[in-house]
């Protein structure tokens, strides 16, 4: 066995020497190295060793095996170096696999679709935390201690774990209003803005509500504006929108930051009918409000707004479900 071995070792080295191409090699390797190879062929042949040859017949191979193996990967660097292609050969020319492309979530485009708008109209954007604290989400805005708005059960309240004993409490946003108040506080009027973002309610979910979902707050506080400006805004953003046809129409409501208060409704296209649509809030700017945030009533009027951005991209895109847009199947979302 051992002549077995040293012929296979010289005979290897030495074919291995004129393998001059990538194909030559792997020949090479599969008949010296492969499952079916000549070392592997060998390896069966000890059994019959004389048991007093046996340790250096193994040795033998061992070393044999060793010095094919090296040779080959040292053979494998040189062809590589060389230019020659040492691995599996490629053919560049043939054409790749289509990549998926990505697309801006729907309600992020609906988000910067709404902002386009609205900027054309002279809206500049604000912005505010989705952590508030209870002055911005209800105090500033006319919503008194005792107001049911303000209920553990109605609001996302933060634990106390890791803040100071008597620090105030704070919670996710209910609504972003609370922009309109952070921005009143910065910027002496006259201001026109809107803010687009995240509000949490612990509402049960439905095919119309969620736990999280957006708005988009508007607010103009100047001399003199009115319930007209309001309206016209509104009218503005629906036909710009939802296109030429659609109407606004507001309904007599409640809501502690303006007086008087309206519930806007939009006309607006669904499934190919003009349908009314509730979409959000809207009133002028209570006196109060502005008290709380040292702005003189006297001599400012104001209107806000906020809709509801999940109802205005369903109501566009024909979506019936708001779960849909949380779920993120890539099916559901690919289409728009
Ligand atoms: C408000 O949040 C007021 N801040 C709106 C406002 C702003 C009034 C400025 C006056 C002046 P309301 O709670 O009705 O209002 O919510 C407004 C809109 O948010 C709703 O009409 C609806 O479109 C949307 N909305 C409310 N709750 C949910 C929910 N759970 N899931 C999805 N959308 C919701």
């Amino acid at each position: 066995m051992l002549d077995v071995l040293n012929r296979m070792h010289d005979e290897g080295l030495a074919q291995l020497a004129g393998a001059g191409d990538a194909t030559a090699l792997e020949a090479w390797r599969i008949k010296y190295l492969g499952a079916k190879g000549a070392l592997k062929a060998a390896m069966p042949m000890l059994k019959d060793v004389p048991k007093g040859q046996k340790p250096a017949v193994g040795a033998r191979l061992n070393e044999v095996k060793t010095a094919l193996e090296s040779a080959f990967e040292a053979r494998k660097a040189t062809l590589g170096s060389d230019g020659a292609i040492a691995g599996p050969l490629v053919d560049v020319t043939e054409p790749g696999l289509p990549m998926g492309l990505g697309r801006r979530h729907i309600l992020s485009r609906t988000i910067d679709e709404i902002t386009e708008v609205f900027a054309r109209m002279g809206f500049s954007v604000a912005t505010g935390p989705e952590v508030e604290d209870e002055f911005h989400n209800f105090t500033a805005l006319n919503i008194p201690e005792d107001h049911p708005a303000r209920d553990s059960t109605d609001n996302f309240y933060m634990g106390a774990a890791g803040r100071p004993p008597n620090a105030a409490p704070l919670l996710l946003r209910s609504q972003t209003s609370t922009v309109q108040i952070r921005t009143m506080e910065k910027q002496p009027p006259p201001l026109k803005v809107i803010a687009c973002g995240r509000v949490y309610r612990p509402d049960t979910h439905d095919a119309t509500h969620y736990s999280m979902f957006h708005q988009v707050e508007g607010l103009c506080v100047d001399r003199g504006v009115s319930m007209v400006d309001l309206k016209t805004a509104l009218v503005q953003f629906a036909r710009a929108y939802f296109g030429d046809k659609a109407e606004v129409r507001t309904r007599p409501s409640f809501f502690p930051f303006t007086e008087p208060s309206a519930e806007v409704d939009m006309k607006m296209k669904v499934k190919g009918e003009w349908k009314w649509v509730e979409l959000g809030g809207c009133g002028m700017v209570d006196p109060n409000v502005f008290q709380a945030v040292g702005i003189d009533p006297e001599e400012w009027t104001g209107y806000a707004f906020g809709l509801g951005i999940e109802r205005i991209a369903m109501r566009k895109y024909g979506i019936g479900d708001i779960r849909w847009l949380f779920e993120n199947d890539a099916r559901f979302l690919r289409q728009f």
